[in-house]
């Protein structure tokens, strides 16, 4: 069974729904975590097979500045062959900031196992079903 953790941050709630629709469509077929960008260290990555980082277009179109981006900037130089997945909200802009941060983990050599999913504001019903499609290519 994979070890799984999704991390994320989200301010509205926007972020958070997606993150708990990866989690839970995860949770019959992995072993999940849903953790709060606070409370994830780089010395964790190694304790997951997988990681799904979720996280709203903050600032002008970057990630959230106090918790997301410090923690995730950290986490970059471990994320070479790394088997990730990136997903988000936004709604100012046209999703931006998520194909900077996929140029970002692809520049680090990350492994997306799939398309960065974004929603635009709250998660509709076809947002929502990318993410079961990306929780199974997660627990895959
Ligand atoms: C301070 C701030 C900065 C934002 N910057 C952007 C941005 O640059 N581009 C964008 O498309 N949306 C931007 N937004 C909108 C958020 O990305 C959007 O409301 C998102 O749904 C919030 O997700 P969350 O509920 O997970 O926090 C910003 C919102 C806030 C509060």
């Amino acid at each position: 069974m994979k070890k799984i953790a999704i991390v994320y941050w989200s301010g509205t709630g926007n972020t958070e729904a997606m993150a708990k629709e990866i989690f839970e469509a995860c949770k019959d077929k992995s072993d999940p975590q849903l953790i709060f960008s606070d409370n994830f260290k780089k010395e964790m990555i190694d304790d997951f097979d997988r990681i799904a980082f979720g996280c709203p277009a903050m600032g002008d179109e970057q990630l959230e500045e106090i918790s997301f981006e410090p923690m995730f900037e950290s986490c970059e130089e471990k994320l070479k062959g790394k088997e990730i997945a990136l997903f988000g909200s936004y709604s100012w802009n046209d999703g931006q900031w998520m194909r900077d941060w996929e140029e970002r983990v692809n520049k680090d050599q990350a492994l997306l196992i799939y398309e960065p999913v974004i929603a635009y504001d709250y998660p509709d019903e076809n947002v929502l079903s990318l993410c079961k499609n990306l929780a199974e290519a997660l627990c895959r």
